[in-house]
């Protein structure tokens, strides 16, 4: 390999061992850059034989401690491997290598009248296949489904440098095992996704984006359920924000939401094909909501600099929390009567210690981002936190995980969520695929 792909002083490795939420550090001494599936194979099979362990990186914009080595694994990056093979015009399915930009990938799939069906806050930095690897969720799950979906095919190397070729570009495809949704959601520990075939849905041309104002979390229920029924199948996004996550980001990025206070925001977003029927759609929504008293105060934006803006708010929050100090951050799925209890519950139980415990998310998919911050790490507010959160959300039946993985930071907390039958497999599964244990050691299996 040329050794400007072979990087191997700590400076340059400084980034790479460091977790975007500068919580978790490794010690790796040299991070590879191969450019093509035929480089990984190499490098993993010689690993392999040695017994030299790896870390997969993306655009290590992961949150729960996959993407940074625990000790000095080697650092194989994606980041050479940006090459797009073909698109399919009629059928939607785009074909590229792991290493893409989720932002660029997005603006490519325009040029053809075609979107992505993911969009996330950190689209400028992850690679398409950082967000594969962890299933990620994000702002469009409630129209597009989730990733499992989505990708139809996928290209993997295993620890032994075999490559898997599950690369269908087809629809439908029941022969056999579908074996890239093992790949999917795995998070490094069981292949390198070297290539990925994913379904495009057509680029919305009427996009409409409304930003509201409640007084409880019940009308917050109560808009969602009425914003499925009555805007259908243009309703493409449905997120809350809590006004204690809004304080944080008119606080620390001075950002200003466009209505006064209220205890909780909503954003509705319509994606269609006809403008004028999409907004008369919206607008009728927005007249029964303000005229029912649910929402009491809301304001819609069709230009893109405004919906920048109102996307912005929802968007950076996990920025604006980093700068209050140290994030506990949570990511968990939960039944919708239950949603906001876990807030008001958690912040009942800490109390004055910490600056803040707020929460926001993808109200749509019933997915909550808790998190509370202090100013720096303090072992007595994790002890108070957890296990509590992991014991209220296994209560009623949520996932400990919904959207982030568990990487390093949550995988001793999977049996929260997970039977003891399914951990044993999962145990399984990666001893046959990865026997020596190279593949992202000390993430997503729990230690014991
Ligand atoms: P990395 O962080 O580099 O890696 C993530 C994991 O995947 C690691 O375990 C790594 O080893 C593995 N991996 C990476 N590439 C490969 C590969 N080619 N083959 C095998 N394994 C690989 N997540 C959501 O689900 N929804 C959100 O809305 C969301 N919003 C975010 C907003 C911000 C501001 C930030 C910072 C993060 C957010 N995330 C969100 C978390 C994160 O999961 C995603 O950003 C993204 O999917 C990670 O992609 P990445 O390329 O950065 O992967
Ligand atoms: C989000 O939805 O903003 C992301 O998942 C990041 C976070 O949880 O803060
Ligand atoms: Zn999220």
């Amino acid at each position: 390999m040329d050794p400007h792909r072979v990087i191997l002083g700590e400076a340059d490795l400084e980034g790479h061992n460091t977790d975007w939420l500068g919580m978790v550090r490794g010690a790796s001494k040299v991070l590879l850059k191969p450019r093509n599936t035929e480089e990984v194979s190499t490098i993993l099979k010689y690993c392999n034989d040695r017994r030299l362990a790896v870390c997969p990186q993306g655009g290590n914009t992961g949150l729960v401690g996959g993407s940074v080595p625990v000790f000095d694994e080697i650092i194989i990056s994606t980041s050479l491997m940006t090459e797009i093979e073909s698109v399919d015009r009629l059928s939607g399915v785009i074909t590229c290598q792991s290493g893409c930009v989720l932002e660029a990938l997005d603006q490519y799939a325009a040029e053809y009248g075609l979107m992505v069906p993911l969009d996330l806050g950190a689209k400028g930095s992850c690679h398409i296949g950082g967000n594969v690897s962890t299933n990620a969720g994000g702002l469009r799950v409630l129209r597009y489904g989730s990733l499992h979906g989505s990708v139809l095919g996928v290209e993997a190397v295993l620890a032994s440098g075999e490559i898997v070729n599950c690369l269908s570009a087809m629809k439908k495809d029941n022969t056999g095992y579908d074996l890239k949704h093992l790949f999917i959601g795995s998070e490094g520990t069981l292949g390198i996704i070297t290539k990925i075939a994913i379904n495009c849905p057509p680029r919305p041309q009427a996009v409409n984006l409304s930003f509201l104002g409640l007084q409880t979390f019940d009308d917050v229920l109560t808009t969602f359920r009425e914003a499925k029924d009555k805007l259908g199948e243009i309703l493409s996004s449905c997120e809350f924000i809590d006004s204690s996550s809004m304080q944080c980001v008119e606080e620390n990025l001075k950002l200003k939401p466009p209505i006064e206070p209220h205890p909780f925001y909503m954003l509705i977003e319509t994606s269609g094909s006809n403008s004028s029927h999409d907004e008369e759609k919206l607008s009728s929504f927005l007249d029964y909501a303000l005229g029912s008293g649910i929402v009491t105060d809301g304001t819609v934006a069709t230009e893109p600099s405004r919906m920048q803006h109102i996307w912005s708010l929802r968007e950076r929050i996990a920025e604006a929390l980093v700068k209050d100090g140290y994030t506990y951050k949570y990511d968990i799925s939960l039944p919708h009567s239950e949603f906001y209890k876990m807030v008001e519950d958690m912040r009942n139980h800490l109390g004055t210690g910490v600056i803040r415990c707020c929460g926001y998310g993808h109200i749509g998919d019933g997915n909550l981002h808790l998190n509370i911050t202090t100013q720096e790490f303090d072992k007595n507010v994790l002890n108070q936190i957890e296990p509590a959160v992991y014991e209220w959300t296994a209560k009623v039946n949520g996932s400990v995980s919904a959207e982030h993985g568990l990487g390093f930071k949550k995988r001793n907390f999977m049996h929260y969520s997970k039977s003891l039958g399914a951990i044993n497999l999962m145990k399984q599964l990666k001893s046959l695929m990865d026997p020596n244990g190279i593949l992202n050691p000390y993430k997503v299996l729990p230690e014991t």
